[in-house]
C-alpha cells in the first residue's frame, strides 16, 4: 500500500514537471523559427505522459498490451533523436549568425576607422596647404624688410618674429605629419615607423631599437595605418607610463603574416586591469580585431611589458572562403 502511494506521488511529480516543460516548449514554438525541435519535444513529452498513464493503469490491475507500451517507447525515442538532429542545425544556424554579426561589427569598425583616418588626412592637408603658405609668405615679407636703418632693439624684435614664424612653420609641418604621415603613404609601413622613431629619438633619451625584414613591401592602406597607429600608441604608452630606458620592436612579414613584436623594460603593469583605464589599449584591441588579427599583451610589475600583434595579409574574400571551408568541415 505504502509503495503504491509513493509510486503515485512520484508519477504525479513527473507528470507536473513534464506538463511545465511542455508549456515551455509551446511558448518556444511561438517564439522561435526552429519550431520542429519544440514540436518534437511536445510530442515526446505527450508520449511519455501516455506511458505514465499506462503504468498507473497497469499498477491498478488493468491488463495493458505490451505492444502499445513498446510502440510509445519507439515514438518517444524517435522524437528525441529527431529533436537532437534539429538542435544540431539550430547550433549551426546560431554559429552562422554569430559569425555574420562579428563580420558586421568588423565592417562597422573598419568604416569608422577609415572615416577617422580620412578626416585626419583632410585636416592635415588643410593645415599644411592652408597655414603653410601663409606663414611662408609672412616669413618672405619679413625677409624683404630693409634692416639698414633699424635700431638694435628693432633688429632684435625682427629676429624674434622670424624665429617665431620659423617655429610655427615647423610646428604646422609636424602636426600635419603626425596626423597623417606622408612617409607612410609614400614609402610604406617600415619606413613610416622608422621615421616616427627617429623623430621621437630627437625628443627623448630612451633607446628605441627597431628591426625589420621588410623593405618596400606595401599592404592595404587600412593595415598600414592601423599597424602604424598601434606602434605609435605602444611607444607613447612606454614613454608616458613605464619609465623605461629601452624599447625594442620588430616588424616581420613572413608566410602572409605581418607580425609586430614590442617590448619595453619599464615598470610593467597589469594589462587586464588597466585595459579600460584609457582609450589607447582598447583602441589597439578593436583596431587589430577589425583586421581579423590577434593582439596579446603580457606584463609583470617591475619586469616591463611585451606585446604581439599578428595580422594575416589576405583579402577579406579569401578569409570568407577559409571560414566557409572550416564551417563545412565542421558540419
Ligand atoms: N608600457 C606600459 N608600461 C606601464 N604601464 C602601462 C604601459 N602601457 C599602458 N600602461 C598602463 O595602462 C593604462 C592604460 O593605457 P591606455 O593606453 O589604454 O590609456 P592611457 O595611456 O592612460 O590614455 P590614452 O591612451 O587614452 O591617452 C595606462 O594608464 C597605464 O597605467
Ligand atoms: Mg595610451
Amino acid at each position: 500500500m505504502q509503495l503504491s502511494v509513493g509510486f503515485s506521488i512520484i508519477m504525479a511529480i513527473l507528470t507536473i514537471i513534464q506538463l511545465v516543460a511542455m508549456g515551455f516548449a509551446v511558448h518556444l514554438v511561438r517564439r522561435t523559427k526552429y519550431n520542429a525541435i519544440w514540436i518534437l519535444c511536445i510530442v515526446g513529452f505527450a508520449v511519455s505522459l501516455a506511458q505514465h498513464i499506462i503504468l498507473i493503469f497497469s499498477r491498478h490491475g488493468y491488463n495493458i498490451d505490451n505492444g502499445l507500451y513498446i510502440t510509445l517507447d519507439i515514438v518517444a525515442s524517435l522524437c528525441i533523436v529527431l529533436a537532437v538532429i534539429f538542435a544540431n542545425r539550430l547550433v549551426n544556424y546560431i554559429d552562422r549568425l554569430n559569425y555574420q554579426r562579428s563580420l558586421f561589427n568588423k565592417r562597422i569598425m573598419t568604416a569608422v576607422l577609415r572615416t577617422e583616418e580620412r578626416s585626419r588626412s583632410n585636416f592635415a592637408k588643410e593645415l599644411h596647404d592652408g597655414m603653410g603658405p601663409l606663414l611662408s609668405s609672412a616669413r618672405l615679407s619679413l625677409s624683404a624688410l630693409p634692416t639698414d636703418n633699424l635700431t638694435d632693439e628693432q633688429k632684435e624684435i625682427l629676429q624674434n618674429t622670424r624665429y617665431v614664424i620659423d617655429e610655427a612653420i615647423r610646428s604646422v609641418r609636424e602636426i600635419s605629419n603626425n596626423m597623417s604621415p606622408q612617409i607612410l603613404m609614400d614609402f610604406g609601413l617600415a619606413q613610416g615607423i622608422k621615421s616616427f622613431i627617429s623623430r621621437i629619438l630627437t625628443l627623448n633619451k630612451v633607446d628605441i631599437r627597431f628591426a625589420t625584414n621588410m623593405r618596400k613591401e606595401r599592404f592595404d592602406s587600412d593595415i598600414e595605418v592601423i599597424m602604424y597607429r598601434v606602434v605609435g600608441e605602444l611607444i607613447n604608452n612606454s614613454l608616458k607610463h613605464s619609465g623605461c630606458t629601452v624599447i625594442s620592436l620588430s616588424l616581420s612579414f613572413e608566410g602572409g603574416l605581418l607580425k609586430l613584436d614590442y617590448s619595453d623594460n619599464g615598470r610593467g603593469f597589469r594589462p587586464k586591469a588597466m585595459m579600460d583605464c584609457g582609450m589607447g589599449l582598447s583602441n589597439i584591441v578593436s583596431r587589430i580585431d577589425s583586421l581579423n588579427g590577434t593582439f596579446d599583451i603580457t606584463s609583470q610589475k617591475g619586469h616591463g611589458m611585451h606585446a604581439t600583434a599578428i595580422v594575416s595579409v589576405t583579402s577579406p574574400l579569401e578569409e570568407a572562403k577559409k571560414h566557409h571551408k572550416n564551417g563545412s568541415k565542421r558540419a
